[in-house]
C-alpha cells in the first residue's frame, strides 16, 4: 500500500473583515472602526489516502469540505501544515471552478487538459472519448456559459476521468444532473477503482458513500471528528447532524419531537432466535405531525442488519405523548447483542425529523450451531 495523499496537521484560516453598521457621522469621526475576525475553516486535519482506496468526505454545509479539497488540489494554500501527493491528480471542484465560461466546450477540454499537463496531441487522442462520455456532441462548440449545470458537470466529469489521473477528487458535483448520468458516473468510478486508483469524494448522499467508499471522514466545524469504516462514520455524522438540527431549529415542528424510550413489556430484551418480540416506543411531540417511523438494527461491530422502509410505517403523532408498538413476528438473528436506532422521518422518507441512536439493545440467544448474523433456514437435501 502506498500513500498517495498525505494531509498533515493542515489548518486554514480566513480573515473576515466586518464593517460596523455606522452612521456617516460616526464613520467620519472614527474611520478605522470595524473588526477583523479570523475564521478557522480547518483545524489540524490529519489523514492519509492510499492507492486503491476510495474515501468519502462528509459533513454539514460550511464544515470545511470544499476548503479541504481545494487545499489538497493546491487551489488554496494551507495556513499551517503540509500536503503531500504522489501521482497526478484531477479534480472536479464546486460548480464554477475550472472552466472558462466564455470559451466553448471544445476549447475548455484543451485548456483543462493543458492544466493537467496534457499536450494538444495528448488531448486529441482522448477528445472523442471525452465528448462521447459527456453526451455533448451537439453542444461542444457552444460557449460553456450557455450550458446548464448538468451539462457543465457532464463535461467536467468526462475530462477528469478521461485523463486517467492517479487520484480523482470530486466535490459534490455528482448530485447534479439526471439519475441516468449519475449512474454512468458511478459505473465509471467503479472502473477507476478496479484500476487501483484513489478517489476522494465529497457527497451528501449516504447511499453513495455506502455504495462506493472504503472509508469515510467526517468534518464538523473544520475539525475531523471521525475517520473510519463507512457505517461508523455515517453513524457519527448522523448524530451530529441531528444534534444540530434540533439545536438550531426551535421554530418548526421538527425540533419538538423526541423518541423518549423503547421498552419491552416483559421488561427483558432477551429473545431466542426464531421467537417473536414486542417493543413499545414512546415518542413526545409538541404538535401534531404525520410522518413515518423507521427502525434500524445494527450489530455491535456497526454492521447494518436491517433498516425498515422509510415510507413503510406511517404514523400520526398527536401533541403530547405517543406510543407505538413494534411487533417482530420472528427474530431471525443469531447469537449476539444488537443495537436498535429509531426515528421519525417525513412522509417522503427523506428528512429525519427525530432520531435516537442506541434506543435499545436486544440480546439474542441461539441454541444451534450456525455462525454469523441471521439464521438461514436452509433445507439441505440430497437429490
Ligand atoms: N474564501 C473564503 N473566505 C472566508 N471564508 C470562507 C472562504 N471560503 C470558505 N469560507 C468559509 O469556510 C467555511 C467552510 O466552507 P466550505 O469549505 O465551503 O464548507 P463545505 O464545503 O463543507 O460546505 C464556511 O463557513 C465558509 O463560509
Ligand atoms: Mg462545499
Amino acid at each position: 500500500m502506498t500513500t498517495v495523499i498525505d494531509v498533515e496537521n493542515v489548518s486554514k484560516k480566513f480573515k473576515i473583515h466586518h464593517e460596523r453598521n455606522q452612521s456617516l457621522k460616526e464613520r467620519l469621526l472614527h474611520p478605522k472602526t470595524g473588526s477583523t475576525e479570523v475564521f478557522h475553516a480547518l483545524s489540524n486535519i490529519n489523514f492519509k489516502v492510499s492507492d486503491n482506496e476510495t474515501v468519502g468526505l462528509i459533513g454539514h454545509n460550511g464544515s470545511g469540505k470544499s476548503t479541504l479539497l481545494k487545499t489538497i488540489c493546491g487551489v488554496l494554500q494551507p495556513t499551517t501544515g503540509e500536503i503531500r501527493l504522489r501521482g497526478n491528480l484531477a479534480a472536479l471542484l464546486e460548480l464554477g471552478a475550472g472552466f472558462q465560461v466564455e470559451l466553448s466546450g471544445r476549447d475548455n477540454i484543451y485548456l483543462y487538459g493543458a492544466m493537467l499537463g496534457f499536450s494538444r496531441r495528448g488531448i486529441d487522442a482522448i477528445f472523442d472519448e471525452i465528448v462521447d462520455f459527456s453526451e455533448l456532441e451537439k453542444f461542444i462548440d457552444t460557449q460553456v456559459k450557455f450550458y446548464s449545470s448538468g451539462m457543465y458537470v457532464r463535461l467536467a466529469f468526462a475530462v477528469a476521468v478521461s485523463v486517467s489521473p492517479d487520484i480523482l477528487v470530486v466535490d459534490e458535483v455528482l448530485a447534479v444532473g439526471d439519475e441516468r448520468f449519475q449512474k454512468k458516473c458511478i459505473d465509471r468510478i467503479r472502473l477507476f477503482q478496479e484500476e487501483g486508483r484513489s478517489i476522494l469524494l465529497v457527497t451528501h448522499s449516504a447511499d453513495q458513500v455506502r455504495q462506493i467508499c472504503d472509508r469515510a471522514i467526517v468534518l464538523d466545524g473544520g475539525e475531523l471528528i471521525a475517520d473510519g469504516p463507512v457505517q461508523e462514520s455515517l453513524r457519527i455524522f448522523r448524530e451530529h447532524l441531528l444534534g444540530d438540527a434540533i439545536e438550531h431549529d426551535h421554530s418548526g415542528v421538527q425540533s419538538n419531537i423526541t423518541i423518549d424510550a423503547i421498552s419491552s413489556p416483559t421488561g427483558s430484551f432477551d429473545v431466542r432466535c426464531g421467537e417473536a418480540m414486542h417493543l413499545d416506543v414512546e415518542i413526545s411531540s409538541a404538535t401534531a405531525y404525520s410522518g413515518n417511523f423507521v427502525l434500524e438494527v445494527f450489530t455491535r461491530s456497526g454492521l447494518l442488519v436491517s433498516r425498515s422502509d422509510a415510507q413503510g410505517s406511517p404514523v400520526n403523532l398527536v401533541p403530547g405523548r405517543n406510543r407505538l408498538g413494534v411487533d417482530f413476528t420472528k427474530i431471525p438473528l443469531l447469537d449476539g447483542i444488537y443495537d436498535i436506532n429509531a426515528g421519525i422521518v417525513d412522509t417522503r422518507g427523506n428528512t429525519v425529523i427525530a432520531w435516537r441512536e442506541g434506543a435499545a439493545s436486544i440480546q439474542v440467544l441461539y441454541d444451534g450451531r450456525e455462525d454469523g448474523i441471521v439464521e438461514m433456514d436452509a433445507l439441505i437435501r440430497q437429490q
